[in-house]
């Protein structure tokens, strides 16, 4: 029997800590940890790359990697952004915007984008959208602006066509010459069209490593470039992910509380629990899901197999799927992200009316009402029947963030291959852009047109009502 003390895994006070508590009336530890032989074989398919998809696990060491010239480019790039100009337009989609986006928006001021004296950050071609784009362009229009292009293959559809509009944008009001300097590139190191065009234009151009795939390319430039021209300090970013690859560098489940993260997941999904909702109790964490969403989503969702990565942020969406949770079909499990220490403090003030009969909190700080928030979801769910696990970030900050990261990123590595699929492919994701292409007539895809068109109603057949 093995028991831990306060069922809380850390080394260190300032460590991304698990709490299982809420789990163990659905699994023991004696269930979590025998499945210990198995984590060892898939922690050494993630050390010896001997796993599948083992040319995509630079991501494992790279924190410790990143030199300090390159965080110098980095950095220069991102201070002439912030020097010159009053926008900055990140182009990506999916794993090439959305973990530079969750660290913007967890670790800037909630209205960074409306006080005048800020570089304002926006972000376009993740999706095709017309009314967004046209919008953006329109405020743009006054704006002087610089683009960051992020795209591996340098060949999707949705970033290129963004990529284009803004261009010819950018071009028009400052000059084709000018605007050279303006645009910063991040694509493969000689491959796809992006390249072509970054060396054919002399774009100051940042590589994504070969070996490190979209949605664990947070800690390259895809995340890094963005991230330090929205004035976050990446050097901390950094330090915090070398701190967890330290920290989680040996498959003891004792010691390693990425490893139990994914061993419980893992458990549940054997139980029946199929779907996981990651629970944030501050908007900040919003896109910390939508970018945990696509990791383990892409990673785990294949060959029929994989736990439905899904999100709420509360006490927001206890107005809203509470009660589904509470008491929906009984399929679900949540891990809750909690930052322990809040920088801000607001007061509950006395009332002298207390019409609104708030003054049973009088002197109670805001903070701590949500985390009896939490506290109290928490155990109404679990005794609804949805266990839970709390991940603890000591305090919401580049480190943290940082290693909040690469603590679900080796999660998902370990957890793919536990699960049994490739955790660093995504070929389902190939099946919507070959219809797509087929359906614009892009060239080349003149046979799945003709087949996808026979297979599809007609106009005059579609069944309407
Ligand atoms: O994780 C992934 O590999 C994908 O989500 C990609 O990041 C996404 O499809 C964008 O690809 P690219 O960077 O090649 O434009």
């Amino acid at each position: 029997m093995y028991t831990l003390i306060n069922r809380e895994i850390s080394m260190s006070t300032s460590s991304i800590k698990l709490d299982y508590g809420n789990l163990l009336n659905i699994l023991s530890e004696e269930e979590i940890f025998s499945i210990q032989p198995a984590i060892n074989e898939c922690h050494n398919k993630l050390y010896n790359r001997t796993g599948s998809g083992s040319d995509y696990l630079g991501w494992v060491t790279l924190p410790k990697k990143i030199r300090e010239d390159e965080i110098s480019e980095i950095q220069s790039a991102a201070n002439f952004i912030r020097n010159e100009a009053e926008a900055l337009i990140v182009i990506g989609i999916g794993g090439s915007y959305l973990g530079a986006k969750a660290v913007i928006e967890a670790l800037s001021h909630s209205f960074y984008n409306s006080f005048s004296e800020n570089l304002q950050v926006f972000f376009a071609g993740h999706h095709l959208d017309s009314r967004y784009h046209t919008h953006l362009f329109q405020f743009l229009e006054n704006k002087k602006f610089a683009i960051i292009v992020i795209s591996k293959s340098g060949t999707t559809t949705e970033p290129a066509i963004a990529f284009r509009f803004l261009k010819n944008l950018l071009e028009k009001k400052i000059g084709k010459e000018k605007s050279k300097n303006y645009i910063f590139t991040v694509t493969d190191k000689d491959k796809g069209a992006l390249k072509k065009l970054s060396i054919l234009e002399g774009y100051k151009s940042f590589v994504i490593p070969d070996d490190v795939g979209g949605r664990y390319s947070v800690f390259t430039p895809v995340g890094l470039l963005p991230i330090a021209a929205a004035g976050i300090d990446i050097t901390e970013f950094i330090n915090g992910a070398i701190f967890s690859q330290n920290r989680y560098e040996m498959p003891e489940l004792e010691n390693n509380s990425a490893y139990f993260y994914a061993a419980c997941r893992n458990l549940l999904y054997r139980k029946n629990k199929k779907i996981e909702i990651l629970i944030n109790y501050s908007p900040a964490l919003q896109y910390v899901s939508e970018w945990w969403r696509q990791l383990f989503g892409e990673s785990e969702g294949k060959d029929h197999k994989g736990i439905f990565p899904a999100s709420c942020s509360f006490t927001t969406d206890l107005h809203s799927m509470g009660q589904w949770i509470q008491n929906g079909e009984r399929t679900i499990f949540e891990t809750i992200l909690e930052i322990e220490k809040l920088s801000e403090i607001l007061t509950i003030e006395e009332d002298n009316g207390n019409l609104d009969n708030l003054n049973f909190l009088v002197d109670k700080d805001l903070g701590y009402i949500n985390g009896q928030a939490m506290r109290a979801t928490a155990m109404a769910h679990l005794e609804g029947g949805v266990p839970n696990m709390k991940i603890k970030i000591p305090e919401l900050n580049a480190f943290h963030i940082g290693g909040l990261l690469y603590f679900f990123e080796k999660a998902c590595g370990l957890s793919g291959y536990l699960l049994g699929v490739n955790p660093f492919n995504q070929p389902g994701v190939e099946d919507y852009k070959r219809n797509m292409f087929a359906l614009l007539k892009k060239p080349g895809f003149e046979k799945e047109r003709e087949e996808l068109l026979s297979k599809m109603p007609k106009p005059d057949e579609e069944k309407i009502v």
